[in-house]
C-alpha cells in the first residue's frame, strides 16, 4: 500500500507521518517542493501540481492534513482560505475518484453555529459562522463527493510539537498572577497524536470494510471550557512542580463577548463520537490524559 500524505509539518501531519509508517510507504510532502521528494508538488494554491502529484505517486490512499487555519486571517483574505481548504480538496477528490484511492480529510467543529449545548451529531445541519468554517465546509461537501472518504471532524487541536494553547498558558502563567480566559465556550481539547492515531486504525479497517467509508467526528472525551483547560493545565504544571506565578485559582472567567475577533467562534463545539466509536470499534480517552501527558513531556525538557 502506498499513502500520500500533504501537510506533513503541520501538527496532524507531523503525528500521521508516525502513524501511517506502519501501514504503508508514505510520501509525505508540505508546500515547499524543494523540500518534497522528487521535488513534488504539495502546494494547496497550485491544483495543476497536486494533481501531476497524484499522477507520480499513484497512491492507494491520499491524506489530507494542509489546511488554511489561521481562523482569523481567513476573514481578510477568503480567496486564499478557500483554495486551501475547499478547492484544493475538491482537486484531491476528482483526482480520487478517477484513481479508485481512498482520500481522508479533516474538517471542523466551526461548521456548526455553536447553538444549544447538546453535543452534535454527523446529522445536525451545518451552519458555519466563519470563513474559516464556511470554506472548510466546502472542502468536506468536495470530498464526501468521492465515494471512498472518510472525513473526520475534530476541535480544540493541540501537540507537542510547535506553539499550542496549554504552553501560551505556561508562558502567562510564568510571568503574570492572575490569567483572565474565556469560559463560555465549550469543547474537547484533542491530540494530534490520538487523531493520527484513529486515522491510522480507521484507514487499516477500511480496507476490509469499505462500506464504513463517511463522515465521523473525532474528538477526545468529555468536555470543558477554554478557562477550565487552562486550569487543568496550570494545576498539571504545579503539580510537576513547575514553578508558576499564577495558580489555578487565579485563572478568572470572562465571556467571549469581552474578546472581540475578527471570526465569530461556536460557542457549544461539543460533538458525539458515538458513530465513529461504533463503527470502528474504538474508545477515545478522557481529554485531560493526552493534556497530561504533553505537559509530562514538556516538563521533562
Ligand atoms: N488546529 C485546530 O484546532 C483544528 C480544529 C479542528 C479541525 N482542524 C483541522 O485539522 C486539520 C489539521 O490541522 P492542524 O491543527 O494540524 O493545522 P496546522 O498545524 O495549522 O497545519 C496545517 C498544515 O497545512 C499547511 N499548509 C498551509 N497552507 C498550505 C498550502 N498552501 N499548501 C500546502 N500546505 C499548506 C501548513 O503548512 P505551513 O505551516 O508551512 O503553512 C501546515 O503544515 C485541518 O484540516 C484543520 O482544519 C484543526
Amino acid at each position: 500500500m502506498k499513502i500520500l500524505l500533504f501537510g506533513r509539518g503541520g501538527q496532524v501531519g507531523w503525528e500521521l507521518q508516525r502513524a501511517l509508517s506502519v501501514l504503508a510507504n508514505v510520501v509525505a510532502l508540505d508546500a515547499d517542493a524543494s523540500t518534497n521528494p522528487g521535488g513534488l508538488c504539495g502546494d494547496f494554491t497550485n491544483l495543476q501540481g497536486l494533481r501531476a502529484t497524484v499522477d507520480a505517486v499513484r497512491p492507494d490512499v491520499i491524506v489530507n492534513a494542509a489546511a488554511h487555519t489561521a481562523v482569523d486571517k481567513a476573514e481578510s483574505e477568503p480567496e486564499l482560505a478557500r483554495l486551501i481548504n475547499a478547492l484544493a480538496p475538491a482537486a484531491l477528490a476528482q483526482k480520487a475518484i478517477k484513481t479508485g484511492a481512498w482520500l481522508v480529510h479533516y474538517s471542523t467543529d466551526y461548521v456548526f453555529d455553536g447553538s444549544g449545548s447538546a453535543p452534535w451529531t454527523e446529522e445536525h445541519a451545518t451552519c458555519p459562522l466563519s470563513v474559516y468554517g464556511r470554506t472548510k465546509l466546502e472542502g468536506e461537501q468536495a470530498v464526501a463527493s468521492s465515494p471512498k472518504h472518510l472525513i473526520l471532524r475534530t476541535s480544540w487541536v493541540y501537540a507537542a510539537r510547535g506553539g499550542n494553547f496549554a504552553k501560551t498558558m505556561l508562558r502567562l502563567a510564568t510571568e503574570r498572577e492572575q490569567l483572565t480566559v474565556i469560559d463560555d465556550q465549550w469543547g474537547a481539547p484533542t491530540s494530534a497524536e490520538l487523531l493520527a492515531d484513529v486515522t491510522a486504525h480507521a484507514i487499516r479497517t477500511l480496507q476490509t470494510r469499505p462500506g464504513l467509508a463517511g463522515l465521523y467526528h473525532c474528538v477526545a472525551a468529555g468536555e470543558t471550557t477554554w478557562n477550565g483547560y487552562a486550569r487543568f493545565v496550570l494545576s498539571q504544571a504545579q503539580a510537576l512542580g513547575l514553578p508558576l506565578k499564577a495558580t489555578p485559582e487565579a485563572v478568572l472567567p470572562t465571556p467571549t463577548s469581552s474578546y472581540p475577533t475578527p471570526a465569530r467562534r461556536p460557542l457549544n463545539s461539543r460533538m458525539s463520537t458515538a458513530k465513529l466509536q461504533q463503527a470502528f470499534g474504538l474508545q477515545l480517552p478522557p481529554w485531560q490524559q493526552g493534556v497530561a501527558r504533553m505537559l509530562t513531556e514538556i516538563a521533562q525538557k
